[in-house]
């Protein structure tokens, strides 16, 4: 039942407003439960590792438990452990495992969130097909499927393959624009019948790692900098999302440095321990480190150690929010 202007009028004390108020759907700006603006960044999303050696043992029951045809795509996701989160690493992006095995299609498929992959272990034969074009899918490459790109994964070699997936849906969702499209096939895929005869590299969605290799080589090095010996990979790689390869010499140990950026990091190779907001954690290939918004960091490389650095930069960027006290 709503109230009339007169009735609305009539409240003779602040505790009668706000029960009137309530039934015709506003609050009191002045008696908020929460507040809606503070002095700085707040610490929801919390700073986080995870391991792809646990990674390949859940993945590897999980290839003997689910196939790809139940599953879209047989992955873990790595959520952020903030109360109340089961979906983002970070604020606007989430990071999962993902492994198919030898013979398997995941089957293609469009979306609007931008995404991209960081390959870890995949044998020559494995490869993702990027709007009809199929990519070689090679430990250390980066590949990119942006937004609306048709994309799906083969496997014909005799090894599962594994990699890092990332993705802006958190933001998506945030912002509504979600769109999917499941394409449609035969459910016996052409895959199998149609053998990638040489998936290719020549493709404006793939960074190799001989490529990234090639031009850190090049790059000046930065040792006491926050990123060290650093190339960026596209400019930006998606509208979203910003990735840069770094590099740590043995013993190297960053600045400590923060933005309002999210920053989520991968081992490409290489042991060594990031800090963030005083936490440390220890890591080793494929591992994953999230370091939200706001959030201090800093890097120390045990041995010749290669980064990969996701970030939502040129969001904020472009919003006008970002900043950096560095
Ligand atoms: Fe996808």
């Amino acid at each position: 039942m709503t109230l009339s202007r007169e009735e609305l009028a009539r409240s003779g004390s602040l505790e009668e407003l706000y029960g009137k108020l309530d039934r015709v759907g506003m609050g009191p700006g002045w008696n908020k439960p929460t507040p809606s603006l503070w002095a700085s960044p707040r610490k929801t999303f919390r700073p986080a590792h995870w391991s792809y050696e646990r990674a390949r043992g859940a993945l590897d029951a999980a290839g003997r438990l689910i196939n790809t045809e139940l599953a879209e795509r047989r992955n873990l996701i790595l959520f952020n452990p903030a109360e109340g989160n089961t979906y983002g690493t970070v604020r606007t992006i989430v990071a999962a495992y993902q492994m198919i095995m030898p013979g398997e299609w995941a089957r293609a498929h469009r979306h609007t969130p931008n995404a991209l992959r960081l390959i870890l272990d995949a044998e020559p034969g494995t490869y993702t097909t990027v709007d009809g074009t199929d990519i070689a899918m090679e430990p250390g490459d980066v590949l990119l499927t942006p937004n609306w790109s048709t994309h799906g994964h083969g496997n014909d070699s005799k090894a599962c393959a594994y990699w890092l997936d990332f993705l802006d849906a958190p933001l998506v969702q945030l912002l509504e624009p979600m769109f999917f499209e499941p394409q449609e096939e035969d459910s016996n895929h052409e895959a199998f019948e149609h053998e990638p005869a040489a998936p290719t590299k020549e493709s404006p969605f793939v960074f190799t790692l001989a490529e990234t290799l090639r031009r850190l080589d090049a790059a000046p090095a930065d040792p006491a900098g926050p990123f060290a010996t650093s190339v960026e990979l596209g400019s930006p790689a998606l509208d979203t999302i910003a990735l840069h390869m770094m590099r740590l010499a043995p013993g190297t140990r960053t600045a400590q440095h923060r933005s309002t950026a999210n920053n989520v990091y991968a081992v490409v190779r290489g042991r060594g321990v990031t800090t963030v907001d005083g936490e440390a954690f220890a890591w080793a290939r494929g591992d994953v480190i999230a370091a939200p918004a706001w959030r201090p960091h800093c890097h120390e490389a045990a041995d010749d150690a290669l980064l990969l650095r996701v970030t939502d930069e040129p969001v904020l960027q472009k919003l006008g929010f970002y900043r950096t006290d560095a």
